[in-house]
């Protein structure tokens, strides 16, 4: 799968693509990634990326021009899609990462929080938010988004399996249950002694019954 970047600020996404489950996956050609300055696609001698909005108000708009030239640059794939990172967007959440991980590649364009020239409309698939609070600008959502839908391409994890018990894989109620390692017991704090046993159908039990737990208890938290 394919992911390409567009934004004003390339070097952010260095250390944590070169590190992590993401520098593996491009290492094994399961994902490849692409970051595009949007500046480099800027004539005038200032490499003018923003400007003030028509109209009136405070703060700067990205231009179209520098996006359009960009995105021009970055060959599409069939089965792909052209995503504006946009805080009023659609909600990302598992479902959409599951569908995203079905597809061959993924564009990302970056505004900043101020705004991008609306009529980037009519360059994209859809808008994406990554939740209802504001970030000053779409790179950090990206990369969340990025990070959420390669752990789902078959062979990203480590383990074959590991992503189908995760929290989230089995329905938006789904919680994983609580797991404790050596040592048995930490200051005062022990492992439920259950989970010593040997004996698997009680741990069975007891593991449902705590993501029973867990789930009424964000029922009630909202
Ligand atoms: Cl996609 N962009 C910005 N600027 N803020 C956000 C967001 C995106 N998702 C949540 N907050």
């Amino acid at each position: 799968m394919k992911f390409d970047i567009l934004t004003i600020f390339p070097d952010i996404f260095d250390s944590y693509f070169n590190e992590t489950i993401l520098k593996r996956a491009q290492s094994k050609k399961l994902v490849s990634i692409g970051v595009h300055d949007i500046r480099k696609a800027t004539q005038d001698k200032h490499n003018t990326v923003d400007d003030r909005p028509y109209g009136g108000g405070p703060g700067m708009v990205l231009k179209i021009d520098p996006i359009y030239k960009t995105l021009k640059k970055v060959r599409q794939k069939k089965n792909a899609k052209i995503i504006l990172m946009d805080p009023a967007g659609k909600q990302f959440d598992h479902a959409l990462a599951k569908k995203y991980a079905t597809l061959n590649q993924l564009t990302f364009i970056c505004g900043r929080y101020e705004g991008v020239d609306a009529r980037v409309d009519k360059l994209i698939d859809e808008k994406v938010s990554i939740g209802p609070y504001v970030l000053s600008g779409g790179e950090l959502a990206s990369m969340v988004i990025i990070e959420a839908v390669a752990r789902l391409i078959p062979g990203v994890l480590g383990h074959g399996e590991s992503a189908l018990n995760d929290t989230f894989s089995k329905g938006k109620d789904y919680v994983e249950f609580p797991q404790y390692t050596r040592p048995e017991k930490f200051k005062t704090w022990s492992v439920p002694k259950i989970l010593l046993s040997g004996d698997h159908k009680k741990i069975a039990e007891w593991r449902e019954g705590q993501v029973k737990k867990k789930q009424s208890n964000r029922k009630k938290n909202g």
